[in-house]
């Protein structure tokens, strides 16, 4: 390692270690989420399983709670469930990455964990400059840079980033999120056979790309696999424009389901859809594990979405992860459901069978508190509205005519902490499972079918969750269960 990636992670370590007990102490730390110990955490990168071991980096900042020159943070578990934070694995040291150590993913190959990130890279006049680069591991905590292996190709301006690489039929290819000369965003194809040697093979899809019109100026963070026999493309694309009830927040991110060609390096897909309805949630990223599922984690935050506004930074951090989540196809829709794995963490299991409630608010003894979770099947539902009122804080509402459901918070951006909302089409509630922690709510309905992932701030003392039947009857059963 060089003098000057020494000097960055000590410094680092520094920063983790003054701050501790400030950030320790704020209530709003979350239960079973990952967090940055200090700093800013963004997107989840080189997330991969090898050798038994779930590995999980992330983009950190580690000396403000704003955006900079990144770190690569690492996380590592045997059952994505428990996370040890392990030492820092890349720092922005060396010239072709200096102002960032960029997202990027992880291989297995020849025994090793190979990396593969954007160095981000300023000039002296203040011009980005990008470099797609790679880092290895032998016993996947220590890693040694190898360099640049891609430098920026024609046709692209220097928003070109997040190299997501995979292995087909013997053969390596990586994605890009890129802005074209002529300011589209695009998902960029490169195939090589030695991780070393990349050849371009041109845009996958993208803004004005085979069937799809204007679609936004940047796509970041680009992830393709293969799932029960079609191709899925997740891509966070910037510059879309509210549309009704989708488009909400400032940046998306979704897929596209299809038949990627490898030999034209096209990928033939349906419409875009959003991975999420919530309020946080951008810069997913997948693997495959030995299992041979498909996990995705990503961002709990958006950029630029007043992420100078949460009220973690007083204590010197912001942001986390997603829970993790396995993604299955039905029919073209990506379901996503909370691994397995997560039943580990209930406690303390209280049942209601075949709760009725008839135009009428109700609470359930013991179904309350601050980090827990809950799954609610209903077996009637003939109310006009039901409601799902939490810590006073956020509130789930299923509009049985409208076939809405929506998610309500109290802004945090906001002083006077107004309500906003997001929805999705829903056109039958059959299951919502609920997943609180101090400061966040993941909301899955039906099985995976819709995901709403947001952050919220309740005050400490607010532990109280009601149940709302308006104008008419609603019979559910529900399970609840303290996450400790
Ligand atoms: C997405 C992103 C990526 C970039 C990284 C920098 O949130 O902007 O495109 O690599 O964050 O932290």
């Amino acid at each position: 390692m060089t003098d000057r990636a020494l000097q960055l992670i000590s410094q680092a370590n520094a920063e983790v270690e003054k701050h501790q007990q400030k950030v320790q102490s704020d209530d709003y730390r979350l239960g079973f989420h990952l967090m940055p110990p200090v700093g800013l955490l963004n997107d989840p990168n080189g997330f991969i399983q090898f050798q038994g071991v779930y590995h999980l980096f992330y983009q950190w900042n580690p000396f403000k709670t704003g955006h900079g020159a990144k770190f690569w943070g690492h996380y590592t578990s045997k059952d994505l469930v428990n996370w040890t934070h392990e030492k820092i694995a890349l720092a922005p040291s060396d010239w072709f990455d200096k102002n960032g150590c960029y997202s990027g993913s992880a291989v297995s190959d020849a025994g090793k964990i190979k990396l593969f990130y954007t160095g981000n890279v300023k000039d002296e006049n203040g011009n980005r400059e990008t470099y797609q680069c790679l880092a290895e591991s032998e016993n996947g905590i220590d890693f040694v840079k190898k360099g640049v292996v891609i430098e920026l190709p024609e046709g692209y301006t220097a928003h070109f980033r997040d190299p997501k690489v995979w292995r087909h039929q013997g053969d390596w290819y990586m994605i890009i999120g890129a802005q074209s000369e002529d300011l589209q965003g695009k998902a960029a194809l490169f195939k090589s056979v030695d991780l070393l040697e990349w050849q371009l093979l041109g845009n996958v899809a993208g803004s004005n790309e085979g069937e799809l019109g204007d679609f936004g100026y940047m796509w970041e963070c680009p992830d393709l696999f293969s799932l029960q026999g079609k191709d899925v493309l997740i891509v966070s694309p910037q510059g879309l424009e509210p549309e009704g009830i989708l488009y909400n927040n400032v940046y998306q991110s979704g897929y596209f389901v299809g038949q990627l060609n490898y030999e034209t390096g096209k990928m033939s897909h349906g419409p875009f859809v959003e991975l999420d309805r919530g309020f946080e949630f951008y810069a997913p990223q997948t693997t495959v594990d030995e299992q041979g599922r498909r996990l995705l984690y990503a961002w709990m935050g958006v950029p630029e979405q007043a992420e100078d506004q949460h009220p973690t930074i007083d204590f010197k951090w912001v942001h986390a992860m997603t829970l993790p989540r396995e993604l299955v196809l039905v029919g073209e829709r990506l379901y996503q459901k909370p691994v397995d794995e997560l039943k580990q963490l209930r406690k303390n299991e209280v049942v209601y069978e075949n709760e009725v409630l008839t135009s009428v608010t109700k609470q359930l003894k013991h179904v309350n508190g601050d980090q827990l979770e809950l799954v609610i099947d209903f077996h009637r539902n003939e109310a006009d509205t039901f409601e799902i009122a939490i810590r006073d804080e956020a509130r789930i509402i299923y509009d049985k005519s409208e076939e809405r459901l929506t998610l309500q918070r109290k802004s945090f951006s906001d002083r006077d902490r107004a309500v906003e909302a997001r929805h999705c089409m829903l056109s039958q509630l059959r299951q919502l499972r609920i997943f609180l922690d101090t400061s966040s709510i993941e909301l899955f309905a039906n099985d995976g079918e819709e995901v709403f992932t947001a952050r919220i701030f309740p005050e400490k003392e607010k532990k109280e969750i009601s149940f709302t039947a308006v104008n008419g009857t609603t019979e559910f059963t529900v399970r609840k269960w303290d996450i400790r």
